[in-house]
C-alpha cells in the first residue's frame, strides 16, 4: 500500500571449504543487512553528515525476504566473473527463475573481487543476478573491512540500476543529480569533509555512498535521486516489475 516492493532472494551457494559454505544464520544476517541498508534503519545512518540529510534517500521501500537457498559443492579453488558459477553445465547452480527472483550466487574465491552485478538491462536472463565471494557475504566470520554484508548492498544497487558514485570516469557521471560530482573512487575510511575539484568546482563528496568503493564501515547512504532510479526499476512499469 506504501509502494514497497518486497524481492524474493534465491541465495545459491557454491562451497568447496566449510567456511564457504555459509550458514544459514549467515544467510539471514544478510538478507537483514539488506532490508536495513534499503529500509534506511542501519544504525549508522546517524552519521550521514548534516550538509547530505536533505537529499538523503532514508527507505528506499525495497525489502527482500529469503525465498530459497540452493548448495552444491565443488572441488573448483577460484572463479572469475565469466558467469560460469550461473550455469551447472560449467560447475555452477541454474538461477531460479531470474524473472521473479533476484539470484544470489555465493562462491569461495574470485582473487580480488569482492562481487559484482548485472544491470537490468540483462533483467530475467540466465545469467541475471548478483555474485559475492564467501568472505564478504553476511557478517559473522566475513572478511575485514569487508564484513559488514554491504558488498551485497553495493551489488544489489548495480542490479537496481545504479552506477558507481563516480561514473567510473575522471570526474565521470553516475546519471543521478543530488550525488556530487567527484574525481573518482575513495577507499578506506576517508575524513569527512572531503573535496574533489571537477570542472572548475569544488565539492564536498559522498564519500559515504553504497556506491563508492569505501570500507563497509564507511558507507551507509544512498541518495534521493538513486531511490528514484531504483524505484523506476521494481515499478510495474519498469524493467524488473517482475521481482
Ligand atoms: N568492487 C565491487 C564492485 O565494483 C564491490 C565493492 C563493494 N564495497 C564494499 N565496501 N563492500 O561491484
Ligand atoms: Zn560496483
Ligand atoms: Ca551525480
Amino acid at each position: 500500500a506504501d509502494g514497497t516492493v518486497e524481492i524474493p532472494v534465491v541465495v545459491n551457494v557454491i562451497y568447496r571449504t566449510a567456511a564457504e559454505n555459509v550458514s544459514d544464520a549467515r544467510i539471514a544476517e544478510q538478507i537483514d543487512v539488506l532490508n536495513a541498508d534499503y529500509g534506511g534503519t542501519n544504525s549508522d545512518a546517524s552519521n550521514i553528515p548534516s550538509e547530505f540529510q536533505s537529499v538523503k534517500a532514508g527507505d528506499v521501500k525495497v525489502r527482500f525476504r529469503l525465498a530459497n537457498t540452493v548448495r552444491k559443492s565443488t572441488t573448483q579453488t577460484s572463479w572469475g566473473t565469466n558467469d560460469s558459477m550461473k550455469k551447472a553445465s560449467t560447475g555452477g547452480i541454474d538461477a531460479t527463475n531470474p524473472s521473479n527472483y533476484l539470484n544470489i550466487w555465493v562462491v569461495g574465491n574470485m582473487g580480488n573481487i569482492l562481487g559484482y552485478a548485472t544491470f537490468p538491462e540483462s533483467a530475467g536472463l540466465w545469467n541475471d543476478g548478483v555474485v559475492i565471494a564467501a568472505p564478504f557475504f553476511g557478517k559473522t566470520g566475513a572478511s575485514s573491512p569487508f564484513n559488514l554484508g554491504r558488498t551485497a548492498t553495493h551489488e544489489v544497487g548495480h542490479y537496481l540500476n545504479l552506477r558507481h558514485i563516480w561514473g567510473d570516469a575522471r570526474c565521470g557521471n553516475d546519471l543521478v543529480a543530488d550525488t556530487p560530482t567527484q574525481t573518482t573512487s575513495n577507499g578506506g575510511k576517508p575524513t569527512y569533509p572531503l573535496y574533489n575539484r571537477c570542472n572548475g568546482v569544488s565539492r564536498s563528496v559522498m564519500f559515504m555512498n553504497y556506491m563508492d568503493y569505501v570500507d563497509d564501515a564507511a558507507m551507509f547512504m544512498f541518495s534521493a535521486g538513486q531511490k528514484t532510479r531504483m524505484q523506476s526499476v521494481v515499478a510495474a512499469s519498469g524493467s524488473r516489475a517482475g521481482l
